[in-house]
């Protein structure tokens, strides 16, 4: 017999008509006119240099033969440039934030230990960490008190004896709040003070106005988790990084899965769009932030509704609309019905996820301006309807 394991993930309500995630995912995957805000995903690359990079690889047959198994030494030297790291740094390539997560977990708990997330939050971090620590400290942040981010603060309100490290998402995933200067000092602090580390998910950097790099005030504390999937707009590829100190590289190099390395394509993929970073960057992050402004202005039309954090760091928002008794599940839906692929809360939220609904919005502003027009509609038809 096999026996459930205590950190399975919950099973989620699935939109009306799925009997699996995987289905669903299948069916808005294979929707060409299906408007893609339920991701944090990035549509706006217009680039040739990332897809020619691949094609050349593909049509000379590189993926015949294996990738050095850490990754190109190009890749990592363009990833510690492109963060204004230096050679004191160590660097894996992996499959992704996700397996960046995973592993760092893995490679930093011990079994007595406890770690420090927040809700809302991005909760694979939560799963990835209990299966490895004792206890995951999931600290309610939905609130303007706080600022709606997990502050130093609270940190100290909560951390014990046995705090082996402290995850902090910036820009956070759902929300879009970020940490000024003074906080990732704070932050620093508190790591050197009582030898925690800090976990640091810089996956939406790019989007926010200023961000700060906690490897550069606490280079022996700290853990980056880099991802290729929203700014470079590459999540299919499933490609990323994680960086810290030799010690701690050492120790996740330890408990490594993909021995063989990370798909060779995406790796020259990622080559190129740190290459090109240059001459796309900016468009990207204006547009992104142009399509926030329409969000909002369609979002202050509707009583009872406002966004928390705005404007967001991120390439994603919340939209709180308790006040108006509206589920965030029905919205979703009357969304997915007229082809807007949307969250709801309870995806990025155990304790608040019944508040809100996520959209991205690194999508084309005919995009937006459509998921503005049918927000308003869905909440003036849900609101009417018995
Ligand atoms: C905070 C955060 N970290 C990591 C990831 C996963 O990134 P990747 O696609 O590189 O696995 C996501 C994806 O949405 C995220 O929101």
């Amino acid at each position: 017999m096999i026996s459930p394991k205590n950190y399975a993930k919950a099973n989620r309500l699935l939109p009306k008509g799925f009997k699996t995630a995987n289905e669903f995912f299948d069916h808005v995957y294979k929707d060409k006119d299906m408007i893609w805000m339920g991701q944090n995903t990035n549509h706006l690359h217009e680039d040739t240099e990332i897809t020619e990079a691949m094609i050349n690889s593909i049509k000379n047959r590189d993926y015949c033969k294996y990738p050095p198994p850490e990754g190109f030494p190009e890749l990592k030297s363009l990833i510690l440039e492109d963060l204004g790291l230096d050679d004191g740094f160590d660097i894996l390539i992996t499959a992704g934030g996700t397996e960046s997560l995973f592993l760092s977990m893995e490679g930093v708990l011990d079994p007595e230990d406890n770690v420090i997330t927040c809700d809302p939050g991005y909760l694979i971090i939560d799963n990835f960490a209990g299966r490895f620590c004792k206890h995951v400290i999931s600290v309610p942040i939905y609130n303007e008190d706080c600022n709606y981010k997990l502050s130093p603060e609270l940190v100290k309100q909560n951390m014990d004896g046995d705090t082996k490290l402290v995850s902090l998402v910036d820009p956070l995933n759902p929300l879009g709040s970020s940490y000024n200067k003074d906080e990732i000092k704070e932050f620093v602090d508190i790591s050197y003070d009582q030898d925690i580390y800090l976990f640091h998910d810089i996956t939406y950097r790019e989007f926010a106005r200023k961000h700060h790099l906690m490897a550069k005030f606490a280079p022996e504390q700290s853990i980056t988790i880099y991802s290729f999937s929203k700014i470079f707009g590459m999540a299919g590829l499933r490609i990323g990084a994680v960086i810290g100190s030799p010690k701690i590289v050492d120790s996740i190099r330890t408990v490594i899965i993909n021995d063989l390395g990370t798909n060779l394509v995406s790796q020259k993929g990622a080559i190129a769009a740190l290459n090109s970073k240059k001459n796309w960057l900016n468009n990207i992050k204006n547009q992104t932030r142009e399509n926030q402004k329409i969000i909002k202005k369609a979002v202050d039309q509707v009583e009872g509704t406002f966004i928390p954090v705005y404007p967001s760091d991120g390439n994603m928002l919340a939209i709180d609309m308790y006040e108006t008794g509206i589920k965030p599940a029905d919205v979703a839906e009357f969304l997915l019905d007229n082809k807007i692929f949307a969250r709801e809360g309870s995806y990025t939220s155990k304790l608040f996820g019944h508040r809100y609904l996520r959209v991205s919005f690194s999508i084309p502003k005919y995009h937006v301006e459509k998921f503005a027009s049918c927000f308003i509609d869905a909440m003036e038809t849900l609101q009417n309807s018995p």
